[in-house]
């Protein structure tokens, strides 16, 4: 069984993704950290994150990269949706997400793109949402409990910002597949969330021949 899992910054799709694959007993793959591992590469490597060459070089990362604690810091987080608006990074990195969610037995994928592009035959799609600013807050949380300074203010310009550049970009814009279940977290606690979303998975499992 393939699950693919969509939504913008801080709206749980990540949890719940872990979640959904300890639940079906699936490898699970966060491929936000994909685009950020090229980030990191872009800024250690001095290149230009606007500059496609630089990006696409970039793609060719060392794996010991996605390992790396940097690729959970915010500014990461930015450059990764710059780098990632160029078809070509978007290119170099898609054999890889396919095959991940090809292999034997299935898997759980979360990212912008999983239900429309990598795995758009998947079993089930779920599209992962909350408003703006209750995502700003747990990202200020997050982020205030690993010891940053960012205001709530900065922190909602920026998801703001990321939503503009993630939904707009030509190339696998974020927007939710035709078939993908919304899920809104706004109001729910995590474990809503997860309840919801095995609930989900399931009636689209039973619609499934
Ligand atoms: O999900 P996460 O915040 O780690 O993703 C970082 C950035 O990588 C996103 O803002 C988005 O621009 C990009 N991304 C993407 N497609 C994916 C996953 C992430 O474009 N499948």
């Amino acid at each position: 069984m393939i699950i693919a899992v969509d939504g913008p910054a801080a709206s749980g799709k990540g949890t719940i993704a872990k979640a959904l694959a300890r639940h079906y007993n699936l490898p699970h793959l966060d491929t936000g950290l994909l685009y950020r591992a090229v980030a990191a590469t872009v800024k250690r490597l001095d290149l230009d994150p606007t500059r496609e060459a630089d990006a696409v070089a970039a793609s060719d990362f060392d794996e010991l990269t996605l390992a790396d604690p940097v690729l959970r810091d915010d500014e990461i987080g930015k450059l990764a949706s710059i780098v990632s608006a160029h078809p070509l990074v978007r290119a170099a990195l898609f054999q890889r997400q396919k095959r991940f969610a090809h292999q034997e037995g299935g898997a759980v994928l979360d990212g912008r793109d999983i239900g429309t592009v990598i795995a758009p035959g998947a079993d089930a799609k779920l599209f992962v949402r909350a408003t703006p600013t209750i995502r700003a807050r747990r990202r200020h949380a997050e982020l205030q409990g690993r010891g940053a300074t960012t205001t709530f203010d900065q922190v909602l310009a920026d998801i703001r910002s990321r939503d503009q550049r993630d939904s707009s970009r030509s190339t696998a814009p974020l927007v939710p597949a035709i078939d993908a279940a919304l899920l809104d977290t706004s109001f729910l606690s995590i474990e809503a969330s997860v309840e919801k979303a095995i609930a989900l998975v399931e009636a689209r499992r039973g619609t499934r021949p």
